[in-house]
This record gives structure tokens, C-alpha cells and sequence, in this order.
């Protein structure tokens, strides 16, 4: 019997697993739909909310799901909450995939901020050119530090734009390679 997988995506990581599950199961990957034109993922994908861990619940029994996969990004603390709750409440095993964190190593400066409004902080009051690589619900922040040059990437265009008089805006997605990322840096 082919078991069925639910896989909890948006990220790189949940596209590779999927890739690979695919051969030896029925791979069902979900996006949330916020991004505006998700790369392909090369399985059969839903898109959009579940209604809280009670719909996600209803929806893995619906569907007769033998697994769900949390692999969705570490800032989504939502969904991988209602996912533990509903992998409980339709008595299906669930498998979370956690990236492990950032190690400082030798030759780093870490600052160490508990939130993204501290981090705009701790820029101080003297101007400097910041690098911005956040979630685009996270960089409003920074408008409460608006004497700043600021560098924004994200997947998609921040809407509305940050009010502050010096910021420029690149899309891109990651994956990034090293060497890319020293360029930009540079
Ligand atoms: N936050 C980031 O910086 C970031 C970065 C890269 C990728 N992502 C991906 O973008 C998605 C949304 O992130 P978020 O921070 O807005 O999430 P979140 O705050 O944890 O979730 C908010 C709501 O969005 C829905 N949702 C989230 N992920 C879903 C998924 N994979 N499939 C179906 N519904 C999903 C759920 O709605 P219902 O309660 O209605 O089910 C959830 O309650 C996640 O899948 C995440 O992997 C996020």
C-alpha cells in the first residue's frame, strides 16, 4: 500500500524532501499562497490555509494521511504549532524538520537581539548601511530607525515600501551560494 505524506512546505528544504519521497509515496506538498508565483515543487501541491489545527486535523483524516512532515521555515511558528496539535488530535505520526541554528565561530561579531524592533535598536543613532534579509512581514521595524541606508531582498516586492528616505529593494530566492552572497556583501 502507497502511504500518504503531507508535507507542510515553503521552503527549499520541503521541496528537496518532496522530490525524493516521491518515488515511494503519495507526496501531497502545501504552500500557504503567499507567495505570487511559488517555484515548481514536482509533486502535486494545495495551496492556502487549513482553518487552524482543527481544519489541518479534519483535512489529514479527509485525505486518509498516514504522515504529516512539518518542514516550513522557522519563523513560521503558527502553523508548526497547529500542526503538532492536529497530528495529535487525528492520531497521525508527525516528523518535524528543524534547521539547526546559526553557531558563531571564530573571527564573528554577534549581537544578540529577542526581537526585530531590539535589532532596529541596536543599529545606534550613527547612519550605516544595513543589510536586510528578513521576512518582508518583519522589516517595518526598521522604520523607527529611518537614518539608516537599508538593503532589502525578498522573495516578493515589501508592500507598502518602508518609510524610510534610503532604501533599495532586490528580489530574490534563495537558495544563495557563498560567493553570490560575499558579492553582494561587498
Ligand atoms: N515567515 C517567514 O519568514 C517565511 C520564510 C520562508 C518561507 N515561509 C513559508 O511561508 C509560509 C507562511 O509563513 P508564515 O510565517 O506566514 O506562517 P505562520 O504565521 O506560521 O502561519 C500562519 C497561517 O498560515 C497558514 N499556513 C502557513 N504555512 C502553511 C502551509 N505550509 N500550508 C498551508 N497553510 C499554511 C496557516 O493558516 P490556517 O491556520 O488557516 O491553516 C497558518 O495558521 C510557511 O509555509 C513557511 O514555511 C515563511
Amino acid at each position: 500500500m502507497t502511504h500518504r505524506i503531507l508535507i507542510l512546505g515553503g521552503t527549499t528544504e520541503a521541496r528537496q524532501l518532496a522530490g525524493k519521497l516521491a518515488a515511494r509515496a503519495s507526496v501531497t506538498l502545501s504552500l500557504a499562497g503567499r507567495t505570487e508565483s511559488p517555484v515548481a515543487q514536482g509533486v502535486p501541491v494545495r495551496s492556502g490555509g487549513f482553518g487552524g489545527a482543527d481544519g489541518l486535523a479534519a483535512y489529514l483524516t479527509e485525505t486518509a494521511t498516514d504522515l504529516l512532515i512539518d518542514a516550513t521555515h522557522p519563523y513560521a511558528a503558527q502553523i508548526s504549532a497547529n500542526a503538532a496539535q492536529a497530528a495529535r488530535m487525528a492520531g497521525v505520526p508527525i516528523l518535524a524538520l528543524r534547521r539547526p541554528g546559526w553557531e558563531p565561530v571564530e573571527g564573528d561579531r554577534w549581537t544578540l537581539v529577542g526581537t526585530v524592533g531590539d535589532a532596529a535598536q541596536a543599529l545606534g543613532p550613527a547612519p550605516r548601511r544595513v543589510f536586510l534579509a528578513l521576512g518582508r512581514q518583519e522589516v517595518a521595524a526598521f522604520e523607527a530607525a529611518p537614518q539608516h541606508h537599508y538593503v532589502i531582498r525578498s522573495v516578493d516586492p515589501v508592500e507598502p515600501k518602508l518609510a524610510v528616505p534610503d532604501a533599495e529593494y532586490l528580489l530574490a530566492r534563495g537558495p544563495f551560494r557563498d560567493a553570490e552572497e560575499r558579492a553582494l556583501l561587498e
